[in-house]
Protein backbone atom coordinates (compact mmCIF):
# COMPACT_ATOMS: atom_id res chain seq x y z
CA UNK A 1 0.00 0.00 0.00
CA UNK A 2 1.62 3.33 -0.91
CA UNK A 3 2.36 6.19 1.95
CA UNK A 4 -0.81 8.30 0.51
CA UNK A 5 -3.50 5.45 0.24
CA UNK A 6 -2.34 4.30 3.92
CA UNK A 7 -3.03 7.80 5.21
CA UNK A 8 -6.36 8.23 3.64
CA UNK A 9 -8.13 5.07 4.18
CA UNK A 10 -7.27 4.59 8.24
CA UNK A 11 -10.38 4.15 9.96
CA UNK A 12 -11.43 3.27 13.54
CA UNK A 13 -12.54 -0.07 13.50
CA UNK A 14 -14.58 -0.83 16.30
CA UNK A 15 -15.76 -4.63 15.26
CA UNK A 16 -13.45 -7.02 14.72
CA UNK A 17 -13.29 -10.46 13.32
CA UNK A 18 -12.49 -13.59 14.92
CA UNK A 19 -9.30 -14.52 13.27
CA UNK A 20 -5.91 -14.33 15.33
CA UNK A 21 -3.36 -12.28 14.38
CA UNK A 22 -0.07 -14.46 13.27
CA UNK A 23 2.95 -14.09 15.26
CA UNK A 24 4.76 -13.77 12.11
CA UNK A 25 2.42 -10.29 11.20
CA UNK A 26 2.20 -9.03 15.05
CA UNK A 27 6.68 -9.23 14.83
CA UNK A 28 6.90 -7.45 11.24
CA UNK A 29 4.33 -4.50 12.48
CA UNK A 30 6.54 -4.10 15.62
CA UNK A 31 9.35 -4.22 13.10
CA UNK A 32 8.30 -1.00 11.86
CA UNK A 33 7.58 0.29 15.14
CA UNK A 34 11.34 0.43 15.91
CA UNK A 35 11.49 3.64 13.63
CA UNK A 36 8.93 5.67 15.60
CA UNK A 37 10.29 8.69 16.43
CA UNK A 38 11.67 9.71 20.10
CA UNK A 39 13.09 13.19 21.88
CA UNK A 40 16.63 12.35 21.88
CA UNK A 41 16.00 9.01 20.31
CA UNK A 42 15.15 7.80 23.53
CA UNK A 43 13.28 4.89 22.66
CA UNK A 44 11.28 5.59 25.74
CA UNK A 45 8.06 3.68 24.55
CA UNK A 46 6.90 -0.22 24.93
CA UNK A 47 4.24 -2.28 23.71
CA UNK A 48 2.02 -4.84 25.88
CA UNK A 49 0.50 -7.62 24.21
CA UNK A 50 -2.39 -8.67 25.50
CA UNK A 51 -4.24 -11.82 24.35
CA UNK A 52 -6.08 -12.99 27.81
CA UNK A 53 -9.86 -12.66 27.18
CA UNK A 54 -10.44 -12.41 30.99
CA UNK A 55 -8.28 -9.19 30.88
CA UNK A 56 -9.76 -7.96 27.46
CA UNK A 57 -13.41 -8.14 28.69
CA UNK A 58 -12.15 -6.37 31.79
CA UNK A 59 -10.44 -3.65 29.77
CA UNK A 60 -13.54 -3.47 27.38
CA UNK A 61 -15.82 -2.80 30.23
CA UNK A 62 -13.89 -0.21 31.90
CA UNK A 63 -15.72 2.44 30.07
CA UNK A 64 -19.07 1.44 28.80
CA UNK A 65 -19.42 1.54 24.93
CA UNK A 66 -15.98 4.35 24.45
CA UNK A 67 -14.11 1.13 25.55
CA UNK A 68 -16.20 -1.79 24.72
CA UNK A 69 -14.00 -2.10 20.58
CA UNK A 70 -11.06 -3.93 23.19
CA UNK A 71 -13.71 -7.10 24.28
CA UNK A 72 -14.46 -7.22 20.66
CA UNK A 73 -10.85 -7.73 19.34
CA UNK A 74 -8.96 -11.10 19.31
CA UNK A 75 -6.68 -9.25 21.09
CA UNK A 76 -5.18 -5.83 22.19
CA UNK A 77 -1.65 -3.98 22.86
CA UNK A 78 -1.08 -0.84 25.34
CA UNK A 79 1.46 1.41 23.96
CA UNK A 80 3.41 2.96 26.84
CA UNK A 81 6.02 4.94 27.92
CA UNK A 82 9.10 4.66 30.32
CA UNK A 83 9.38 7.89 32.41
CA UNK A 84 12.58 7.30 33.72
CA UNK A 85 13.91 7.04 29.89
CA UNK A 86 12.73 10.73 28.71
CA UNK A 87 10.45 14.24 29.85
CA UNK A 88 8.37 13.58 26.43
CA UNK A 89 6.69 10.58 27.87
CA UNK A 90 3.19 11.87 25.94
CA UNK A 91 4.86 13.01 22.73
CA UNK A 92 6.63 9.57 22.68
CA UNK A 93 4.17 7.76 23.55
CA UNK A 94 1.03 9.12 21.17
CA UNK A 95 3.44 9.06 18.13
CA UNK A 96 4.38 5.43 18.78
CA UNK A 97 0.76 4.83 19.24
CA UNK A 98 0.24 6.42 15.75
CA UNK A 99 2.93 4.73 14.33
CA UNK A 100 1.79 1.20 15.78
CA UNK A 101 -1.82 2.04 13.99
CA UNK A 102 -0.27 3.04 10.86
CA UNK A 103 1.90 -0.42 10.59
CA UNK A 104 -1.21 -2.62 11.45
CA UNK A 105 -2.97 -1.28 8.80
CA UNK A 106 -0.37 -1.85 6.29
CA UNK A 107 -1.06 -5.34 7.70
CA UNK A 108 -5.01 -5.12 6.90
CA UNK A 109 -5.09 -4.85 10.88
CA UNK A 110 -7.92 -2.78 12.35
CA UNK A 111 -6.84 -0.55 15.40
CA UNK A 112 -9.03 2.32 17.46
CA UNK A 113 -7.41 4.51 19.59
CA UNK A 114 -9.25 3.98 23.52
CA UNK A 115 -8.99 7.23 25.78
CA UNK A 116 -11.48 6.24 27.56
CA UNK A 117 -10.15 4.35 30.90
CA UNK A 118 -8.59 4.67 33.83
CA UNK A 119 -5.04 4.18 33.82
CA UNK A 120 -4.12 3.23 37.52
CA UNK A 121 -6.46 0.56 37.49
CA UNK A 122 -5.25 -0.66 33.78
CA UNK A 123 -1.89 -0.68 35.23
CA UNK A 124 -2.15 -2.24 37.69
CA UNK A 125 -4.37 -5.08 36.04
CA UNK A 126 -1.48 -5.18 33.13
CA UNK A 127 1.61 -5.18 35.69
CA UNK A 128 2.88 -1.75 34.09
CA UNK A 129 4.75 0.40 37.21
CA UNK A 130 2.39 3.35 38.16
CA UNK A 131 5.22 6.01 36.98
CA UNK A 132 4.79 4.88 33.11
CA UNK A 133 2.56 6.76 31.04
CA UNK A 134 0.21 4.44 28.98
CA UNK A 135 -0.79 6.43 25.69
CA UNK A 136 -3.51 4.33 24.54
CA UNK A 137 -4.99 0.62 24.31
CA UNK A 138 -5.98 -0.36 20.83
CA UNK A 139 -7.75 -3.41 20.12
CA UNK A 140 -6.10 -5.00 17.31
CA UNK A 141 -7.60 -7.51 14.82
CA UNK A 142 -9.15 -8.30 10.92
CA UNK A 143 -12.01 -5.28 10.14
CA UNK A 144 -15.40 -6.94 10.53
CA UNK A 145 -16.25 -4.23 7.93
CA UNK A 146 -14.11 -1.22 6.94
CA UNK A 147 -16.38 2.66 7.92
CA UNK A 148 -16.72 5.43 5.30
CA UNK A 149 -14.86 8.54 6.77
CA UNK A 150 -15.91 10.79 9.10
CA UNK A 151 -16.97 13.84 7.90
CA UNK A 152 -14.03 16.24 8.14
CA UNK A 153 -14.18 19.72 7.58
CA UNK A 154 -12.17 21.44 4.19
CA UNK A 155 -8.51 22.10 4.48
CA UNK A 156 -8.75 25.54 4.04
CA UNK A 157 -10.38 25.71 7.48
CA UNK A 158 -7.74 24.30 9.37
CA UNK A 159 -4.53 26.08 7.52
CA UNK A 160 -3.51 30.01 8.72
CA UNK A 161 -0.23 31.43 6.43
CA UNK A 162 1.24 34.04 8.02
CA UNK A 163 2.40 36.71 5.73
C1 LIG B 1 -7.11 11.00 21.51
C2 LIG B 1 -8.18 10.09 20.96
C3 LIG B 1 -9.04 9.44 21.82
C4 LIG B 1 -10.00 8.53 21.34
N1 LIG B 1 -10.75 7.81 22.21
C5 LIG B 1 -11.63 6.90 21.75
C6 LIG B 1 -12.33 6.06 22.66
O1 LIG B 1 -12.15 6.12 23.87
N2 LIG B 1 -13.20 5.15 22.13
C7 LIG B 1 -13.39 5.02 20.77
O2 LIG B 1 -14.20 4.17 20.38
N3 LIG B 1 -12.73 5.80 19.89
C8 LIG B 1 -11.84 6.73 20.34
N4 LIG B 1 -11.11 7.48 19.45
C9 LIG B 1 -11.32 7.33 17.99
C10 LIG B 1 -12.01 8.56 17.39
O3 LIG B 1 -13.37 8.54 17.76
C11 LIG B 1 -11.81 8.56 15.87
O4 LIG B 1 -10.44 8.68 15.57
C12 LIG B 1 -12.59 9.69 15.17
O5 LIG B 1 -13.97 9.54 15.33
C13 LIG B 1 -12.27 9.77 13.68
O6 LIG B 1 -12.55 8.53 13.04
P1 LIG B 1 -11.42 7.75 12.23
O7 LIG B 1 -10.32 7.40 13.21
O8 LIG B 1 -12.08 6.53 11.67
O9 LIG B 1 -10.91 8.66 11.16
C14 LIG B 1 -10.14 8.35 19.93
C15 LIG B 1 -9.26 9.02 19.05
C16 LIG B 1 -8.29 9.85 19.56
C17 LIG B 1 -7.33 10.52 18.59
Amino acid sequence: MDAEKLLLTRRSIRHFKKDEVSEDVLWKIFEICRFSPTSKNCESYYFVVIKNKEILEFLGDIRGSNSSPIKRAPMAVAICVDNSKTKRVYEDGCIAAYHFILASWIFGLGTCWIAAMDRDEVKKKLGIPREHYVATITPLGYPENVPEPRPRRPKEEMVKFVE
